[in-house]
């Protein structure tokens, strides 16, 4: 997979891709990521990336020169799956969306800032709205960091243990169960029996019901 992150401040994707699972994904060929800055596309003599809106009100518009440049090459270069825009106002993000989108070639991320994007850069290039909860955060570029993290990590061969992944929360609809590991007793708090008796069968059983039990209690909406 290579997916393409479009966005104002690069800098800040150094740390979230150069460690752990990402990293490792990106050395063992399962992806490529690369960002590109928006402000390397302007045409302005101050490189201005961004203009007051048409409506007034506070707060700036990101210019669709600049990104319609930028996206224009990339699309020249090869097809997108999807062409993502992160904002507030999207699709919220769930496990279903990030299964669907490990599937792809080629994705294309474009980070919100400001006030956002010109509607025309919506209405004519994106082609998938994301959220990443409702709240506001000062830009897309965490979202996208979210999005990229929560894709890249299914994509098959990232995760060495592929079972791995498939007994994450959310993944076959249930939170996941508690996990233990040694040593079975630490100062009186004791692992519970079951998963010390060596009966596969009962243990599984076990899980499946602390699955649904943590569920009930804590995301009884994912039961509906
Ligand atoms: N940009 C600002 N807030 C955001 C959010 N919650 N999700 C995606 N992009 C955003």
């Amino acid at each position: 997979m290579r997916i393409d992150i479009l966005t104002l401040f690069p800098d800040m994707f150094q740390g979230p891709f150069s460690e752990s699972i990402i990293k490792r994904a990106q050395e063992k060929g399962c992806v490529e990521i690369h960002c590109h800055n928006i402000r390397d596309y302007s045409t302005n003599k101050h490189k201005k990336v961004d203009d007051y809106a048409f409506s007034g009100g506070a707060g700036m518009v990101m210019s669709i020169e600049p990104i319609a440049i930028l996206i224009e090459k990339l699309k020249a270069q090869r097809d997108y799956d999807q062409i993502i825009y992160t904002t507030p106002d999207g699709q919220t993000l769930n496990q279903g969306i990030s299964n669907q989108l490990s599937l792809s070639g080629n994705l294309m991320i474009l980070c919100g800032h400001y006030k956002g994007v010109d509607q025309r850069v919506r209405d004519h290039y994106i082609t998938m709205e994301l959220s990443i909860g409702d709240y506001v955060l000062t830009g897309g570029e965490l979202a996208a960091a979210v999005i990229t993290d929560s894709v890249v990590r299914l994509i098959p061969g990232v995760i060495s243990d592929e079972t791995s992944a498939l007994t994450d929360s959310f993944q076959d609809g249930l939170l996941a169960p508690p996990v233990y590991t040694r040593p079975a007793d630490y100062k009186g708090w004791k692992v519970p029996d079951i998963l010390l008796s060596g009966d596969t069968k009962k243990v599984e059983q076990w899980k499946e019901q602390q699955a649904f039990e943590r569920t009930r209690q804590r995301r009884p909406d994912l039961l509906k």
